[in-house]
């Protein structure tokens, strides 16, 4: 959560009064976010789901994705990319980052097998992935491209908004994203008949609460429809979130001119793959060594990428064991029909992303920083770089203090899902 007020409660407490709390034929809010946001992505369709994690398999599901396919996901990414593949039927197939955290085209290139129908391009810690390249390899070998927009509402790549490039895209509003209501998601598409689909899996009754005969053919979905108090609060936070976009990008680009001028220091800035759009929420810094982002980060506390926890492939235990299901008969791993997939997973596998992913410190940014703050966030990098490549030792180092306040923020930010 960044950013949230009395707006938000407002709009909540305007749910409450009006008793409307279901989305289909009493209120109105969930369709007016529908609308509104499937405007601001310049896509024809949007359909808000319970979460980022099942809009993602919504997405696989309505476009036919399930056993036999396999799906490649990136290696640093929060493990719903990879499960959601799992709960459509399909397997996925791991792939190296590259210094910019997000999947690398040219091993992107190389995974592709027999078996491969889809590639999610992840839009990690709010900056963009490669699209160009991603599309062009996609176009040229038969893939569809799922965009994991979770952690990049509001960001974009060369103008266009993340989620609305690829075939379909899909959104999290859970706490820690850019946009929220708590909880929630959504698929954005321009595709009438994949909408359709999408909607099924969102809601199985979605036809008979619309009273719209739905083109495509209904089938059991599994029920993440969202209630007014997601569409009322998402409709406040989509008029916050440029503003905040904007506040985010002017932090990181004045945090990484400073840094341009202290060339000296023999750390650099990760490359984005669209600074001009992306969503900015963090500052990339590529050091040359494990033991020096882990001293960087003992001097001034932050992340290492590599670090968080749950947002690389060594950490998603389903996968790694072929938990792919609850049921036994329903494991996507022992099925007969994916029997030609490649199920076997190694923690050494991505040798390549783990090591970048060590050496990269995420600094978050925050749409209230002041100029204060911001100058000392500038400060804590200088010296804690300097800390780390041994020019100041840690005793003569002089951080300084980023406050209470922040220090919440930033406890927040850490948690990013
Ligand atoms: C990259 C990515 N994909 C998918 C998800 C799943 O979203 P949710 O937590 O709303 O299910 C998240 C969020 O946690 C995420 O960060």
């Amino acid at each position: 959560m960044y950013v949230i007020g009395q707006e938000e409660i407002d709009a909540l407490a305007r749910v409450v009064q009006s008793r409307a709390l279901f989305r289909y034929g009493i209120g109105r809010e969930c369709e007016r976010f529908e609308t509104r946001y499937a405007a601001y992505l310049g896509t024809k369709h949007f359909s808000l789901a319970a979460s980022g994690s099942y809009a993602l398999t919504a997405a696989m599901i309505a476009h036919g994705l399930g056993p036999g396919d396999e799906v490649l996901v990136p290696a640093h990414t929060y493990m719903a990319s990879a499960t959601s593949v799992l709960a459509a039927g399909a397997i996925p197939v791991i792939v190296d980052v590259n210094e910019s955290l997000t999947i690398d085209p040219a091993a992107l290139d190389l995974a592709i097998g027999p078996k491969t129908r889809a590639v999610i391009a992840v839009h990690m810690w709010g900056t963009a992935c490669d699209m160009d390249s991603i599309m062009e390899i996609a176009r040229r070998r038969g893939l569809l491209v799922i965009e994991d927009a979770c952690q990049g509402v509001g960001g974009g790549y060369k103008g266009r908004k993340l989620g609305s490039i690829g075939d379909i895209g899909a959104f999290s509003f859970n706490f820690y994203k850019n946009m929220t209501a708590g909880e929630g998601g959504g698929v954005a598409t321009n595709n009438d008949a994949i909408a359709s689909r999408v909607n099924c899996a969102i809601d199985p009754c979605h036809a008979f609460w619309t009273g719209r005969a739905d083109d495509a053919m209904p089938f059991a979905g599994y029920g993440a429809r969202v209630s007014e108090f997601t569409g009322a609060i998402l409709n406040v936070q989509l008029d916050r979130i440029d503003g905040m976009i904007a506040a985010m990008r002017r932090e990181r680009d004045w945090i990484l001119r400073e840094i341009k001028n202290a060339d000296n220091l023999g750390f650099k800035p990760a490359p984005l793959n669209s600074a001009d759009s992306d969503c900015a929420t963090h500052v990339f810094l590529t050091m040359p060594s494990a033991e020096t982002a882990t001293a960087f980060t003992k001097a001034f506390p932050n992340v290492i990428a590599g670090k968080t926890g749950r947002h690389t492939y060594t950490e998603w235990d389903q996968v790694l064991m072929g938990a792919g299901a609850a049921h036994p008969l329903m494991n996507p791993y022992s099925m007969p029909a994916n029997e030609k997939c490649r199920r076997a997973y190694s923690r050494d596998m991505c040798a390549k992303s783990l090591d970048i992913l060590n050496r990269t410190i995420l600094i978050p940014t925050h749409p209230e920083h002041t100029e204060n703050e911001i100058e000392n966030i500038i400060h804590n990098i200088k010296t804690a770089a300097a800390v780390a490549l041994g020019q100041v030792s840690y005793h003569e180092a002089s951080m300084r203090d980023m406050g209470l306040l922040d220090k919440v923020k930033y406890d927040m930010k850490e948690e990013v899902g």
